[in-house]
């Protein structure tokens, strides 16, 4: 089977922004409590209460910007519960997830502090669900004014002299579902309310995100924009690859499961192309900019684990689906600001799993890690022929494919090929013979190889050199469901 990537070398399309690639930190299940925190006194090595391990592995992914503490829980969070002397904290009900004790030792500082260890940017979600304009005034007045007040004083009491960076502020989380039920007449009107106080006491502006709507769905979008758009820095899109109404087990499944899985990984495309259509009837010099800040697989609960804490295992399938979004978000890099991956540490699509004192990296960690060199990297433009990929009378494009360029001779190209059976030659045309810097793939003969606390390293990049230089580029062999990531350096 043939397939044709051109890439035109000397049309650039803007910066890649490295935030593309950000994660979010809910406090559901296992994600902060032993994912994250473990506590100064816990035999498994931390700072400061902080898993090094998790550090580590998160840092190896340079993590531009970490989305906390929800989610659904951010609109049933009081800030004040989570400040103060840890042994004074008192815990409140996780009602979202679980119904069990949320133990509040995880909280402002914590955060803010797993943060600089991992050099990333925060992006709090205030409670506009349950909360108030007056609580999140002051939580932000406690984390950006520099002078003398209640609330400064409050946090130097707490053992925090200066004020914290913060730049993205979201405001409210699903308005239209468990964050509050809203209509998009009402909360455009509570947005503006909430982002007049919303004033960063710091020189840099906040960026404010107004809570978008879930996948295709326009008319929320019109009808914010049309209301608020004018106060308005970014708008949050939610979407998760997810059957309905059952949504199977991440492991196990047959070809019928891992087609309709890469169709509904595609989807985001669409949502992407309808999303920035709309915007741009009322924003057609893209200021907006499209914050995905949940995206990822959603499968039922692994065998005995709590239904509510959503652990799943991570296969080549999802390597497969974190692949098709991340070229998405590259190709729309005009529009997507962000992007959030749900979530970090043993939830949902996780990049991290941990099982006590061990920790091991999915699939979806090393597309993630494949992908680092897009971050801050200028888009070139491409046009790709692909094959279709075909089940049932269904079909989906098998190639996903983006590029980019740090020095004008060097390009770096990230492939997917979906297609579980068929191995793809791709006819690479650059306009000048290409060699291979570097090469890696990811890949299995099982779609649904991933990698166990028993066999952690089974699923990992390996190098690739199945490429052939051409007078007018190369020719590179895809092999059927694999990632693949490589540099590729121009003849003069
Ligand atoms: O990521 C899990 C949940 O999914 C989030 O809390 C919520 O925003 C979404 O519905």
């Amino acid at each position: 089977m043939e397939a044709r990537l051109t890439i035109h070398t000397e049309q650039g399309m803007g910066t890649i922004s490295k935030r593309l690639y950000g994660y979010f930190s809910e406090h559901l299940g296992r994600c902060i409590y032993e994912g994250t925190w473990v506590g100064e006194d816990s035999e498994i090595p931390n700072i400061e209460g902080i898993r090094t391990d998790v550090i580590e592995a998160l840092r190896g992914l340079g993590i531009p910007v970490l989305r906390w503490p929800g989610g659904l829980f951010a609109d049933t969070y009081h800030w004040r519960d989570g400040v103060g002397p840890r042994q004074e904290r008192q815990p409140i009900v996780n009602v979202f997830w679980g119904g069990n004790a949320e133990s509040n030792q995880f909280g402002t500082h914590e955060y803010f502090r797993l943060c600089e260890l991992l050099g990333c940017e925060p992006y709090l979600a205030v409670n506009m669900g349950s909360g108030s304009i007056q609580e999140m005034a002051d939580w932000i007045e406690y984390l950006t004014y520099d002078g003398d007040s209640r609330m400064t004083k409050l946090r130097r009491a707490n053992g925090r002299e200066n004020p914290w960076k913060l730049k993205y502020i979201g405001i409210g989380n699903e308005a239209w579902g468990g964050g509050g039920k809203m209509r998009p007449e009402y909360y455009a009107d509570e947005f503006r309310r909430y982002a007049c106080y919303c004033r960063s006491f710091a020189k840099e502006p906040f960026y404010k995100v107004a809570c978008g709507p879930y996948g295709g769905d326009t008319h929320w979008t019109e009808v914010l924009l049309e209301r608020a758009g004018d106060m308005i820095d970014g708008m949050s899109l939610h979407y998760y690859t997810q059957r309905e109404p059952h949504r199977g087990r991440a492991t196990g499944f047959g070809e019928d499961f891992w087609f309709d899985h890469m169709e509904l990984a595609w989807k985001m495309d669409q949502f992407l192309t309808d999303q920035d259509r709309v915007m741009s009837r009322y924003d057609p010099r893209k200021r907006i900019g499209l914050i995905v800040d949940e995206w990822g697989t959603s499968f039922e609960q692994e065998e005995g684990t709590n239904p509510r804490f959503l652990e799943q295992q991570n296969t080549l399938l999802d390597a497969l689906v974190a692949c098709i979004h991340l070229n998405a978000f590259n190709e729309h890099n005009d529009r997507v600001h962000m992007a959030n991956l749900a979530q970090t540490v043993n939830v949902i699509q996780a990049v991290l799993l941990t099982k006590g004192p061990q920790m091991i990296k999915t699939p979806t960690y090393h597309v993630m890690e494949m992908f680092r060199p897009h971050h801050q990297a200028e888009r070139v433009a491409i046009n790709l022929r692909s094959p279709l990929y075909a089940y049932h009378g269904h079909t989906v494009q098998a190639l996903t494919a983006s590029v980019s360029r740090h020095q004008s001779d060097e390009l770096f190209v990230t492939l997917g090929n979906c297609d579980p059976y068929c191995d793809v030659w791709l006819d690479v045309e650059a306009g000048a013979p290409a060699r291979l810097c570097e090469g890696r793939v990811l890949t299995d003969s099982i779609w649904d190889a991933h990698n166990t606390f028993e066999d952690p390293d089974r699923l990992h990049p390996v190098p690739f050199d199945q490429v052939e230089t051409t007078e007018s580029g190369c020719r590179i062999l895809l092999p059927a469901k694999s990632v693949t990531a490589l540099r590729l350096t121009l003849a003069q």
